[in-house]
């Protein structure tokens, strides 16, 4: 189904007060990793610092200051990679709110341009939340995975975000110092029409392409025949964003905010046409779930030409045994690479790859 990509992947780690890690060192040295240990032994911290080098952040918290050990100001993550056979060494400071990033010892000027050199795909417990929760999460979910293989794409969400900004400020000065012309409005309506008529082109293009991998894995994962709709909503479907803001700026004007644009857009999943957030059983939702995560693999994968690292935490914990099988045979096929994944019984992921030849185990 998928061309023979190049595995990137993950050899050795080395942690330095990073979250409950003063200092330590662990190697991967099998195609799939296994972390053990009781709970609250830092399973998913070292699965996150996998994270990390890839992404230059965590995967669960948004603030950096959550992975520096308590009492430190600053971490270092390294980790050294195999890239299309050859080896990398890829470190991360962080230290007193600056972070750098290094290549094989050179410091990357941008940080973005380490964006989508590596890539990972985390299958977390509270990843539900991508279907249950607000449209803010689908809309970062989507945008983690654009900018990561487009980085026009990245420029032009961190523009937009920048100038709605902006503009927002400039809707609530109105209320006690208004304009005199309209000049400041229009450059600001200008630059995000713009924006947004590029990220509304990638996110509907983005749609077409994924629907078919997200079909293929949720049918391969459940034994449901239910047809599966997603809906990408948008202000701009209707009519180009410049339109909007032009004829909007009375309303944006009394809430003091931009009310219309690609920062509303939402995807609407569906199965058989009943909404999967009110409607869907949690063994759909699950089901759901890792399909979108497993089809997002395989898009980054057909997109970059290489297989990214699959991080499952704790996934085994809330499967069913059909589904952990058909997972298992999914991950374990073609178009599948590097996996490194936690749980607390050693025993079960020994016994789920069947003797565990190929596993490895850390034990924390
Ligand atoms: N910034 C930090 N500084 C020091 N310790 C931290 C920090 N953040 C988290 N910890 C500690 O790390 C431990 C949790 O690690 P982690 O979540 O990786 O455990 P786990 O092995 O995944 O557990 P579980 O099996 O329950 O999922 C806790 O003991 C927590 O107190
Ligand atoms: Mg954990």
């Amino acid at each position: 189904m998928f061309p023979i990509a190049p595995l990137n992947s993950i050899n050795k780690i080395s942690l330095l007060q990073y979250r409950n890690y003063s200092s330590a060192g662990y190697s991967f040295p099998a195609s799939v990793t296994c972390i053990t240990g009781p709970n609250g032994s830092g399973k998913t911290n070292l699965l996150d610092a996998v994270y990390y080098l890839c992404y230059t952040k965590s995967y669960f918290s948004a603030y950096q200051q959550n992975s520096v050990q308590n009492g430190f100001d600053g971490f270092r993550v390294t980790g050294i990679f195999n890239r299309s056979g050859n080896e990398e060494i890829i470190s991360c400071k962080w230290k007193a709110g600056k972070k750098e990033i290094f290549k094989n010892e050179v410091e990357y000027e941008k940080i973005t341009d380490h964006i989508g050199v590596y890539s990972a795909v985390m299958i977390a417990p509270d990843d539900t939340e991508l279907i249950n929760g607000g449209s803010e999460l689908r809309r970062k979910w989507v945008d983690g995975i654009l900018s990561q293989v487009d980085k026009t794409y990245l420029e032009k969400l961190m523009h937009y975000q920048r100038v709605l900004l902006q503009r927002n400020a400039w809707l609530k000065m109105q209320a006690y110092n208004p304009a005199t012309n309209n000049t400041e409005l229009e450059y600001y309506n200008a630059e995000l029409a713009e924006d947004a008529a590029y990220i509304f082109e990638q996110r509907t293009t983005f749609l077409h392409h994924f629907l078919p991998l997200l079909n293929n894995f949720y049918h391969l994962l459940s034994e449901g025949m239910e047809a599966i709709q997603v809906t990408y909503t948008s202000d701009l479907l209707q009519k180009p964003l410049l339109d909007w803001l032009e004829q909007n700026l009375q309303h944006d004007l009394r809430y003091q905010r931009t009310l219309r644009g690609i920062h509303k857009d939402d995807w609407d999943f569906r199965l058989n046409d009943m909404q999967l957030k009110q409607f869907g059983s949690q063994g759909q939702k699950k089901s759901f779930l890792f399909a979108l995560k497993l089809a997002q693999y395989a898009y980054l994968s057909k997109s970059q030409g290489h297989l990214p690292i699959l991080l499952l935490d704790d996934i085994f914990e809330k499967l069913d045994q059909k589904r952990m099988e058909a997972l298992l045979r999914i991950i374990r096929g073609e178009g599948f690479g590097q996996v490194i994944l936690t749980d607390t019984h050693p025993e079960r992921i020994k016994q789920a790859f069947e003797g565990g030849a190929e596993v490895g185990f850390i034990h924390l």
